[in-house]
């Protein structure tokens, strides 16, 4: 895409203590590039979902972000266990965290749908045994 200025991070699986860096740094960057605020929060949302689920259920994964003055395009891509059942996955309350992640303040069963409410295009594909990727958006007002 032309004049679209990227963004890569990796996320490491399974490391709490970092899961949320990727979300907070593409915060920051889309506040210094000028970003209205009521749409870097949305996306900062559901890149945070997108993100915490990278590290729990995929053992880390992939994430690219491409910023152009229409929208904020944000691709997830791991080589984690996949999901068998996508509207399943997708339901408000579903969940196969743990108990220990739940004891966590995680699993709720709420990220999968938030990252749809919060976003203006989502798309999620998924091959048990290979992966899993995400590709959503945001409009720029
Ligand atoms: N990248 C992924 N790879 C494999 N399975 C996933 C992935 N993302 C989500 N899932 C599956 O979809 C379910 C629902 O995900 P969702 O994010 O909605 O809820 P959660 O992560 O369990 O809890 P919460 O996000 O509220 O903390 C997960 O419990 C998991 O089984
Ligand atoms: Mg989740």
């Amino acid at each position: 895409m032309d004049n679209a200025i990227c963004m890569e991070y990796v996320v490491p699986g399974d490391d709490f203590t970092r899961a949320g860096e990727a979300s907070a740094n593409m915060k920051q960057s889309l506040k210094r590039l000028g970003v209205p605020a009521a749409a870097v929060r949305r996306a900062a949302i559901a890149l945070y979902e997108g993100e915490i689920n990278l590290a729990i259920h995929a053992g880390g994964g992939r994430i690219r972000v491409e910023v152009t003055p229409d929208t904020i395009a944000m691709h997830l891509e791991d080589d984690g266990p996949g999901i068998a059942d996508i509207p399943l996955a997708m339901s408000e309350g579903y969940t196969t965290a743990p108990a220990e992640v739940r004891s966590l303040g995680f699993g709720a069963g709420m990220g999968l749908p938030n990252m749809k409410k919060y976003t203006d295009t989502f798309e999620i594909q998924s091959t048990v045994g290979v992966g899993t990727t995400i590709d959503m958006s945001v409009s720029i007002a």
